[in-house]
């Protein structure tokens, strides 16, 4: 039976909502998005259930992570659409306020993230990560939920927001989900649909090429020899520009050292026309 989700679009209207969850002792998750939801957020929104009573699912465009000539405009937006694909999943709230509700007249404040943050996105997107850091503190503070669940898909992202929160001492649990892919490998992501259908043939060569590094690290090769060859596959498969594929370590995303046993991700960003995928994998 298909259900419907309840919007709130105020802050007050939010904190009234999990309040009355808390006066009956029940545990809240939250999923932040940014909408034009795929399978890969119907998964963090399932896991969100398995793991607490309410589920609240953020929905909010964030100009704060996009640089002016970034794609903030063109991002997809189908409120209506994710509304029905999160009625019957567990969902219990849409928290989508408006921009004026999240960014008040004369919001003055930004988190300016440091450690995983720097370098990888922050050399191509500088402004990122403080955007990233500076709404996900909002989305803790305003829902404060008992665990808020991020995709590896962005794994700097969850690195971040994971060191964010240990150094704010805010108190939730971030937890990490697997990165959910189409048939051929490539990232569910709501940027796909900018791709052209030659492109779209192309785009699997991210994933494949990062597949080879790992593999080729996990087998003792030297980790800068296997991203020198995954950036000439991702090239010779037809892609326009590559940003980086680097292997670091899994847990602070320093340059990788081999022997130590640490584990080790290999993390790539790649352009096919204007359409910048990333991907990342353990090694
Ligand atoms: P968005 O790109 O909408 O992604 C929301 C969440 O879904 C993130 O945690 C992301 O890692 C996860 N996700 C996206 N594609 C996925 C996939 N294929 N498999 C698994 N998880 C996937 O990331 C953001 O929004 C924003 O930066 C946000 C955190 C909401 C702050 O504005």
């Amino acid at each position: 039976m298909t259900g419907s989700v309840p919007v709130v679009r105020t802050v007050s209207g939010l904190r009234a909502a999990v309040k009355a969850w808390r006066a009956a002792g029940e545990s809240v998750a939250l999923v932040p998005t940014m909408g034009a939801l795929h399978e890969g957020h119907l998964t963090l929104v399932r896991l969100a259930k398995e793991k607490c009573a309410r589920v609240v699912v953020s929905i909010f465009v964030n100009p704060a992570q996009f640089a002016p000539h970034e794609d903030f405009d063109r991002y997809p937006r189908d409120e209506a659409g994710d509304l029905a694909k999160l009625a019957d999943i567990g969902c219990d709230l849409v928290w989508g306020p408006d921009r004026g509700e999240m960014y008040p007249e004369g919001f003055a404040t930004r988190i300016v993230p440091g450690g995983a943050a720097e370098g990888l996105e922050s050399d191509f997107r500088p402004h990122f990560f403080g955007g990233v850091a500076t709404v996900c503190c909002k989305l803790f503070t305003q829902v404060l939920p008992d665990i808020a669940v991020f995709g590896e898909k962005d794994y700097q992202q969850l690195c971040v927001v994971r060191r964010l929160v240990r150094d704010l001492d805010l108190p939730l649990e971030i937890v990490g989900a697997p990165t959910v892919r189409e048939a051929d490998g490539l990232a569910m992501s709501s940027r796909n649909a900018y791709l052209t259908p030659e492109q779209r043939r192309i785009a699997p060569t991210l994933h494949k090429a990062i597949a080879n590094a790992a593999a080729a690290v996990s087998s003792g090769a030297a980790p800068e020899a296997a991203a020198m060859e995954a950036r000439g596959q991702i090239l010779a498969a037809g892609f326009d520009k590559v940003d980086y594929v680097e292997v670091r370590d899994a847990g602070t995303l320093a340059p990788a050292t081999t022997g130590t046993g640490r584990p080790l991700r290999v993390l790539a960003a790649a352009c096919l026309g204007k359409t910048r995928l990333i991907d990342n994998i353990a090694a």
